[in-house]
This record gives structure tokens, C-alpha cells and sequence, in this order.
């Protein structure tokens, strides 16, 4: 056992001794050396049609592509290539709800489903480039929609089964999508949830909409428009489902998704990845920093419709030929035991999850996961804010029985994998990610681009290209620019947008984003949008959110809202003004607490300073107020 509060934590013997890469230092140098070579080795050993003329194309800086003049599809290697080997009968997905009722699929059976997804996708006109919207429950039957669509060149946008129908819509109509696929609902904390009549409302908002394919998943009574509504189990019984569909070979810059994630002004941006780097990318990271074996079952307990769910629930550990576990439903319901229970019944070795989830399940004490035997744990990870190191070490004693190193994973929407990580041989520091993965380097600079010492703070960037980096926002070249490579344009970097520290032995703590983005139970929101969603309120005439920290959520949100001449603020307002926020943009964004005020904090060109606002609140010294205005 280590000491209660050591420098390091080491791994075990057994995980080191069997880990995929055996050291971090040499093969570090020689990535960075020779970063093609690095990258094309691992390209090497994914399948492709046809081998690429250029690893990396610099001509087009910040546009940069990978593996020019490759051939190549995701599903290829996802699933094609896994057909004719040993893995052909191996489980892909192994599918759980709340309730416990169970669905799993090999490989063979996946390729099955995914043929017959994309030849009604086909049927329905579907072609390279289309983009297809997706708003779904976690099912099976969501991942075969994501798969699909990429078996035939189509372009993926999923959005969030939590999101409202106004978020929905407006990621409809900037994608201009023609068709939607959903379900009639999903389930958590066992209420069923209609996800088709959040749908109907947001094809009422996106006029592209010409097609809605609806998995039956809840039985429930939903209304089905004639000629525009189709049940996924009909389509799937006419002979145009046929079981054998070609994979459309594609350039590996062809598109394969768009996500929308939130920034700090403006509408979220659709971040656009592709076929070729990503899967390089993906798997490379997923293989090397989880260690994944042929025989491991891999549990990354997110939700599809976020980066962390496509890139790692659903590509990379395909690619990689993993059993993928998937759970719809929340992790302490009926019981607190509910995930330890997962984690038993399949004999999970690698469990992927987030600060808020580890938080949520340890406050309810040691003595849920105790009952359960979850002795084929191997590893464990975590994503999506910085963890605490409590939470951190109850994670590592408690679940991992301190014998599985926490991977903490670094990296964004934007860039695809993980950036900074470590690795299963190398000594751990609670709250801290690690160091760069390989072929990245990371610094942590000031206002000219220089390193800061040790300790200090500093904006986390990256100073090269990796091939599974975003390529661009859909539709707004110049954002991408403006928004990412414009801070250190002479010196070539990407800003992240999180400020960090590194330490004497050039390990990285991120300390959170810089911008007004929140991050609350994981989820990235942009303050921007929340106060949209209160100004969209007929009562309400201006509106400033911030995100204090939360326990339990890390962020939880705050809002300030100046009322219309003539309104008054009561208790009942308040509450109205939250549940606005919950339907305009989701549950997730519901705000703690409204805040009626006569005047914002602002600049003199009128910027809400949300700084000044956080700081009143947490009773801090407010700054340089000298840009107030009166
Ligand atoms: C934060 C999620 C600290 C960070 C994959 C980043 C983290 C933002 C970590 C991206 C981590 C993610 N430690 N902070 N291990 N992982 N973040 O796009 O602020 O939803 O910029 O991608 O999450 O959020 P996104």
C-alpha cells in the first residue's frame, strides 16, 4: 500500500510488466524527433486501401492533413478487418440499461446491423458528404447509426440525448441536415423519457428535416407523421435493409463527424474530424495509454453524443477489437451499487469515467462497491475536468484496490484523443495528467509565448500538428483560425484554452479553461448560451451567467438577470427563469440559482465582466476594476 500522501504512486508489478509500451522517455524523444515516422509506424498497423503519398501536409498552416492521399474508411478497420480474423465471433458490444435488461453483439453481428442501418440510410438517398443528425438515448442502436453512416461516407452529428429540442434545432439547421434518426425514449432513475416529442418539436424549428427514423426502445405512444416519420423495426424488415452493403472508400480527409461543442462567444461550433488521422489517432492513444488487450472488456462510462463517447466508446475500442460495455441509465440508481454491479456481472477490466461520476458514487461511502468483487479491474481513467485529489485517491483505493493506476486523461473535443496522459508504467500524481502523449509537445506559456518557470501559471498549448486534431469549424475556416491559432500565430501553436502549471518533473496540472466556458458534471457549456436561453424569456432584459465551484459538479452555474421595466422578481419567477434555461437548452444547463439585479458589471464597449461577478460572489477581491464602467 503507499504511504498516505507520497510524491508518486507507482504501478504494480503485474501491470507494468505486461504493459504494451514499456517506456516512455525514448520512444518520447524519437516521436517528437521524427514525428512522421512515429505516425506513420502506427498508421502502419491499421488496414487501408491504399498506402498515403505524405504523412503530414504543412502547406496550409493552421489546415494541416494526415496521411494525404490515403485510402481508407474508419469501418475498415472498425469492423471490416476484424471479420475475418479471430475476433469475427469475439463480443463488440455488450449492451445493459438501467432496468438490467441485456442485448450484445460480435463483431459478426455488428457488421450485420451496421449493413443494414446504412442501406436504409442509402435507400433514403443518404450520400458522401450528406449529414446525418442524431439525437439518441445510449443504445445499440445509436452507435449502428454513427457506424453506418460512416460505412457509406456519410457525415455524423450527433447531439446529445440530454439536450433540449431548441439545441437540437439549431444543430439541425446549421448542418443543414435532411434526416434525423432518434427513439421513441430512454430511461434514467427509471422515468422514461420521450425523446420523440422533444424531436417533433425541434423538426417543427429545422425545416431541412425531410426524414425521421425512430428506434422503438420504450414503447411509448408517439406521434408518427405520414411520410416524414418512419419506425427503424419497419424499415429494417423491407428488403432494402439487406445484410450486405459495400464500405465506401473514402480519402483519408474525407469527413466523418461533426460535433458541436461550446466556446466562449457565439453559437456552439460544429468541430469537424475525419476518417484517416482520427482512427490513427484514436486507437494509437487508446492502445497505448489503457493498454488494451485482445481479451479486455472496456467500459468508458460516457455518453456517445460527446467527443469522449464517440472517440472512446465507439471507434477507437472497436478499431482496437475491444468488448465494449454500454450502460443506459444513471450510476447510482436503483442503488449506489448499480455500476460496481456492472462491473462484477461482466468482469470489467478498464473502467473510463469523469470526476463528477467518481464524486457522485463516493460520497454515498465505501461500502457499495465493497460488496462487489471488482478484482478484474486493471485499470482505470478519468476525463473531463481535473480530478481532486480525494476523489482521486478514494477512486484508487477503494475501486482500484490500489493496485490500478488512474490514466487522467487531458484532451478536447477539438483535438480528437488524448494529449497529455500518462502511461501504465509511469508513477502517478493525484491531480495531475501526466506528461505529453507521444508526438506532442505541450507548454505552458505566458502572453509572448515563452515557458513559464515551474510552478507558475500559464495558457496550456500545443506546439504541433497530430493527426487527430479537428480540421476545421464546418463552414467557418477563419474561426477555426481566429479561435485556436491566432494567440501565438508567429510561433505556430494551438491554444486550448485552459490555463496550467507544470512542475519539476514536467508533469502538467491543468487548472481549468480560461475562457467562459463552464464545465458542469463534465459537460462543456458556454456562459454565452445560458444567457441566451434566460434573454429569450419574455421577462427578462439582460442576463450575466458564471460557474462558481461545485462539490459534486465542479461547475455549478449562476445568473444574474435584470428584469423587463415593470416585472418584479419573486420566488416564483425564479424558478420559472431556471426551468427555462432546463428546456431551452437542457437539464444539464438548469442554473442553481437566479439572481434578480438592477445592473451588470461591465466594460465601457459594454463586455459583461463575469470576473468581477465571481469574485463578488466568493466574497474575493474584485481585481482592476479600472475598465468599469461607471
Ligand atoms: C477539460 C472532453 C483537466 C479542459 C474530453 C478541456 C480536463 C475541456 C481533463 C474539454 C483532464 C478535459 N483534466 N481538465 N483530464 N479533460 N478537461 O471538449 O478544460 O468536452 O479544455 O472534451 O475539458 O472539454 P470537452
Amino acid at each position: 500500500m503507499p504511504e498516505s500522501n507520497p510524491k508518486f504512486y507507482y504501478p504494480s508489478t503485474d501491470v507494468v510488466e505486461r504493459a504494451n509500451v514499456q517506456e516512455y522517455e525514448e520512444l518520447y524523444k524519437r516521436s517528437i524527433e521524427d514525428r512522421e515516422g512515429f505516425w506513420a509506424e502506427q498508421a502502419e498497423q491499421l488496414d487501408w486501401y491504399k498506402r498515403w503519398d505524405k504523412v503530414l501536409d504543412e502547406s496550409n498552416k493552421p489546415f494541416y492533413k494526415w496521411f494525404v492521399g490515403g485510402k481508407t474508411n474508419i469501418i475498415q478497420n472498425a469492423i471490416d478487418r476484424h471479420l475475418t480474423g479471430a475476433n469475427r465471433n469475439k463480443l463488440a458490444i455488450i449492451w445493459e440499461s438501467e432496468s438490467g435488461t441485456t442485448q450484445s453483439f460480435s463483431y459478426y453481428a455488428l457488421n450485420r446491423e451496421v449493413c443494414q442501418f446504412a442501406n436504409i440510410l442509402k435507400s433514403m438517398g443518404i450520400k458522401k458528404g450528406d449529414i446525418v443528425t442524431i439525437y439518441m438515448p445510449q443504445l445499440p442502436e445509436m452507435v449502428f447509426a454513427m457506424l453506418a453512416c460512416a460505412k457509406i461516407g456519410a457525415v455524423h452529428s450527433v447531439v446529445y440525448g440530454g439536450f433540449s429540442y431548441e439545441a437540437l434545432a439549431s444543430r439541425i439547421s446549421a448542418a443543414n441536415s435532411r434526416i434525423l434518426i432518434t427513439a421513441d425514449g430512454g430511461s434514467r432513475r427509471g422515468k422514461k423519457i420521450n425523446l420523440k416529442e422533444i424531436a417533433d418539436e425541434a423538426m417543427k424549428r429545422s425545416p431541412t428535416i425531410e426524414v425521421c427514423i425512430t428506434v422503438k426502445h420504450n414503447n411509448l405512444d408517439v406521434n408518427m407523421e405520414a411520410e416524414r416519420d418512419f419506425w427503424y423495426h419497419d424499415l429494417k424488415s423491407l428488403p432494402i435493409a439487406s445484410p450486405k452493403c459495400k464500405t465506401t472508400i473514402l480519402d483519408a480527409e474525407d469527413k466523418l463527424f461533426i460535433l458541436y461543442t461550446s466556446g466562449t462567444t457565439g453559437a456552439p461550433k460544429g468541430m469537424v474530424h475525419t476518417h484517416g488521422g482520427y482512427s490513427v489517432y484514436t486507437s494509437t492513444t487508446h492502445k497505448m495509454a489503457f493498454d488494451i488487450k485482445p481479451e479486455d472488456r472496456w467500459w468508458c462510462a460516457a455518453d456517445p453524443g460527446w467527443i469522449t463517447g464517440h472517440s472512446y466508446i465507439v471507434y477507437a475500442p472497436l478499431i482496437n477489437g475491444s468488448t465494449i460495455i454500454m450502460y443506459e441509465g444513471a450510476p447510482n440508481y436503483p442503488y449506489p451499487n448499480r455500476w460496481w454491479q456492472m462491473v462484477e456481472k461482466y468482469g470489467v477490466n478498464i473502467l473510463y469515467t469523469s470526476p463528477t461520476a467518481i464524486r457522485g458514487l463516493m460520497r454515498f461511502g465505501d461500502q457499495w462497491a465493497e460488496r462487489h468483487d471488482l478484482s478484474t479491474l486493471r485499470l482505470l481513467g478519468s476525463v473531463g475536468e481535473p480530478i481532486n485529489p480525494e476523489a482521486w485517491r478514494w477512486f484508487y483505493d477503494v475501486i482500484g484496490n490500489g493496485k490500478c493506476p488512474i490514466i487522467d486523461t487531458w484532451w478536447q473535443t477539438e483535438t480528437g484523443g488524448f494529449m497529455v496522459c500518462p502511461l501504465p508504467i509511469t508513477p502517478l500524481k493525484p491531480g495531475s495528467a501526466g506528461q505529453p502523449f507521444f508526438g506532442n509537445e505541450i507548454g505552458v506559456v505566458d502572453e509572448e509565448g515563452n515557458q513559464v518557470p515551474v510552478g507558475q501559471e500559464g495558457k496550456l498549448v500545443i506546439k504541433n500538428p497530430w493527426p487527430g486534431m479537428a480540421r476545421t469549424v464546418m463552414g467557418d475556416d477563419q474561426r477555426y483560425a481566429d479561435l485556436y491559432w491566432s494567440d501565438y500565430k508567429e510561433q505556430g501553436y494551438y491554444t486550448a484554452g485552459d490555463s496550467a502549471k507544470i512542475d519539476e518533473d514536467g508533469y502538467i496540472w491543468v487548472i481549468g479553461r480560461m475562457d467562459e466556458v463552464l464545465k458542469v458534471s463534465g459537460y462543456r457549456l458556454g456562459t454565452s448560451e445560458i444567457e441566451s436561453a434566460l434573454v429569450s424569456h419574455p421577462s427578462v432584459s439582460e442576463a450575466a451567467a458564471i460557474g462558481l465551484p461545485h462539490e459534486l459538479k465542479g461547475h455549478g452555474i449562476y445568473t444574474y438577470v435584470i428584469l423587463n421595466e415593470g416585472v418584479t422578481g419573486d420566488k416564483v419567477l425564479q424558478k420559472e427563469l431556471q426551468e427555462h434555461v432546463g428546456s431551452e437548452l437542457g437539464k444539464i444547463a438548469q442554473p442553481e440559482k437566479v439572481t434578480f439585479v438592477e445592473s451588470l458589471p461591465k466594460t465601457r464597449s459594454g463586455k459583461i465582466m463575469r470576473r468581477v461577478l465571481r469574485a463578488r460572489a466568493l466574497g474575493l477581491d474584485e481585481g482592476d476594476l479600472s475598465t468599469l464602467e461607471e
